[in-house]
C-alpha cells in the first residue's frame, strides 16, 4: 500500500521524482501555434456557454456517479449573474512549463544559457524579453479550444508564488497578467481553472518544477508564513465572486516533498492553519482549496480532512478541502520493469491502494483529485501487440515508446498507450473527483496534444476503446 511504504522505498521513489527522472529523451517542443494577437473578447457573464459549434464538454456530471461529493449546486451570491453550475468532475489538463519552465519540456528556451531552471534562467542575458515571447506564443487561445474540442472541462495552470512577491529572488515579475488572459479563455470557452502555486518560498521540493532546483527550503518558519501570505493574496484575487464562474479552485503547494528537510508533519499542521486563512481571504466561499499529498498518498491525510471538515472556524459553506495526488508510472525504477499488461493491472489497482474509494465515509471530508498523471510508460511494442518494459528490443518492427518520435508511432506502441491511458482514466472514474494530465505541451506521449494529434488516444474524451478493463 503506497501509504504504508518504508521511508526507504518513498524516498527512492522519490528521487525518480526530480526533472532528470522525468526527461525519458530529448526532443523539440511539439508545434508552437502561431496565430496569436494577443487579443480576446472578454464576454458578458450571462453567456458563459460554450460558444456556438463547440461541443459540450464530456459530463459536468460524472458518468457513473452523479454528483458523487454531494456538491450542492450554488447559486449566485452577491451578483446579479447567473453563476455557472460547479463541476462535479474535473476532467482536465495541466498547462505545464509554460510559467514556470521547466528544462526538459521547453529545452528551446534554454538553448545558449547554462540555466537549469526558472530561477537560473531569470539571471541570464535577456531573460526577460525571452520569457514575454515564451508567454505569449507557448500556450494561445488556440490550445484552450482544442481542449475544449476534446471534451475536457477543467485546466490546472502551475504558477510561482514570484508572479505575486519576488522581493529577495531574482525571479522576473508578469506571469500573472498571462494566467489571467488564460482565466478569461476558459470563461469564455466554459473550462473550469484549478490555479496551482507551483513553486513555493524556499522550494518546496528542490525539483526544477519549484522552480528552482537544488534543496528544499520551504519548511522554515519564514517561508511558510511567506507561502500563506502569497496564497492569501491570490485566493483574495482569484477567489473573488467575479471569478465564481471560471476559477473552481487554488491549489497551495505542489508536490512538497516529505523527507530531507521537509517532514510530512508539518506540511500537515501548516496545510490545517494555512487552510482557514487562506479561504478566509477568498470572497468566494465554494472555491476549492488543493493540497498535494506529500507524495504519501490520501489515505495519510483523511484526519486533516475530516478536521478540517469538521472545523469551518468561522468560514461559510461546506468544507472545500480537496487532496491532490500525482499518479505516474515512468518515474520509479519499479516501474520501468514492467509489461503495459502489468502497468495497466498497477493502474486498476489504484482505486485500492491510492486513490480513497469513491463511496467510502471520509470521502465527504475530503474529495481527491488526481492532478497529474501521464500516457506515458517505459515500455517497446512488438509488432504482435505484446509488450515488453524497457527501451530497447530486436525484434523487427518493434518500438519503444521512450526513443520512437510519436509521429512514428505504429498501431501495436499507440493500442498499447491507449489501453493504459484509458485504465488510468477507468480507475480515476471509480476512485477520484477528476484529472488532470501532464501536460497538453509535452515532449512524445507526455503531450496530450500529441497524443490526440497522432490518433494514439480516441477523437474525443467519450470516445474510449478499451471499457471495463478494471473490472
Ligand atoms: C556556460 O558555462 C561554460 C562553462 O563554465 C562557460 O564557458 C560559458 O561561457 C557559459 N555560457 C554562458 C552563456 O554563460
Ligand atoms: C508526527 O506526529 C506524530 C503524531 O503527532 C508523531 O508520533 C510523530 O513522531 C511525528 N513525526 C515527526 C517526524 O515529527
Ligand atoms: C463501495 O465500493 C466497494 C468497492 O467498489 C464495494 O465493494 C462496496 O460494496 C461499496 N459500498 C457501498 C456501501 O456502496
Amino acid at each position: 500500500m503506497y501509504g504504508l511504504r518504508s521511508a526507504a522505498i518513498v524516498a527512492a521513489t522519490l528521487l525518480s521524482c526530480s526533472v532528470q527522472a522525468r526527461l525519458p529523451y530529448q526532443q523539440g517542443p511539439p508545434g508552437y501555434a502561431s496565430d496569436h494577437d494577443g487579443h480576446y473578447q472578454k464576454i458578458p457573464s450571462s453567456t458563459h456557454n460554450s460558444p456556438s459549434g463547440m461541443p459540450q464538454p464530456y459530463g459536468y456530471e460524472h458518468p457513473k456517479y452523479p454528483n458523487p461529493t454531494g456538491a450542492v449546486p450554488y447559486g449566485p451570491t452577491g451578483t446579479a449573474s447567473p453563476i455557472r453550475r460547479r463541476p462535479n468532475y474535473l476532467y482536465g489538463t495541466n498547462a505545464g512549463g509554460h510559467l514556470i519552465l521547466e528544462k526538459w519540456m521547453t529545452p528551446d528556451i534554454f538553448e545558449g544559457t547554462n540555466a537549469t531552471d526558472q530561477y537560473t534562467f531569470d539571471q541570464t542575458d535577456g531573460a526577460t524579453a525571452k520569457l514575454k515571447k515564451h508567454w505569449e506564443s507557448y500556450y494561445t487561445r488556440d490550445d484552450f479550444v482544442a481542449m475544449r474540442q476534446w471534451g475536457l472541462n477543467a485546466v490546472r495552470i502551475p504558477i510561482g508564488f514570484w508572479a505575486y512577491d519576488n522581493a529577495g529572488t531574482p525571479y522576473i515579475q508578469g506571469a500573472d497578467a498571462h494566467l489571467e488572459r488564460m482565466i478569461e479563455w476558459c470563461r469564455e470557452l466554459g473550462l473550469w481553472v484549478l490555479f496551482d502555486c507551483h513553486g513555493s518560498p524556499g522550494s518546496q521540493n528542490g525539483f526544477d518544477n519549484s522552480g528552482h532546483a537544488g534543496e528544499a527550503h520551504w519548511q522554515t518558519d519564514d517561508n511558510l508564513a511567506r507561502s500563506t501570505r502569497v496564497l492569501r493574496a491570490m485566493a483574495a484575487k482569484y477567489g473573488a465572486m467575479k471569478y465564481a464562474d471560471v476559477v473552481w479552485g487554488l491549489q497551495m503547494v505542489n508536490e512538497p516533498i516529505s523527507w530531507d528537510s521537509n517532514n510530512l508533519n508539518t506540511t500537515q499542521s501548516w496545510t490545517e492553519r494555512a487552510y482557514p486563512a487562506v479561504r478566509a481571504a477568498a470572497e468566494n466561499k465554494q472555491l476549492s482549496i488543493v493540497m498535494h499529498d506529500g507524495f504519501m498518498g490520501p489515505s495519510q491525510w483523511t484526519g486533516v480532512g475530516r478536521a478540517l471538515a469538521s472545523s469551518p472556524r468561522g468560514n461559510r459553506g461546506p468544507a472545500r478541502f480537496v487532496l491532490d495526488t500525482h499518479l505516474y508510472q515512468n518515474q520509479a525504477q519499479e516501474d520501468k520493469q514492467l509489461t503495459q499488461r502489468e502497468h495497466i493491472a498497477k493502474a486498476c489497482a489504484w482505486r485500492r491502494t491510492d486513490l480513497l474509494p469513491q463511496n467510502s465515509s471520509s470521502l465527504a471530508a475530503m474529495p481527491v483529485i488526481v492532478g497529474e498523471f501521464s500516457a506515458a510508460t517505459d515500455v517497446c511494442a512488438n509488432p504482435d501487440g505484446s509488450t515488453l518494459a524497457g527501451s530497447a528490443c530486436y525484434i523487427d518492427g518493434c518500438q519503444c515508446a521512450n526513443n520512437v518520435d510519436i509521429g512514428d508511432w505504429q498501431k501495436p506502441l499507440k493500442e498499447a498507450t491507449r489501453m493504459f491511458f484509458e485504465a488510468e482514466l477507468e480507475a480515476f472514474d471509480q476512485g477520484a473527483q477528476g484529472w488532470f494530465v501532464w501536460s497538453w505541451k509535452g515532449p512524445g506521449g507526455w503531450g496530450m496534444e500529441n497524443l490526440i494529434r497522432e490518433g494514439v488516444v480516441g477523437k474525443q474524451l467519450n470516445d474510449r476503446k478499451y471499457k471495463d478493463q478494471c473490472d
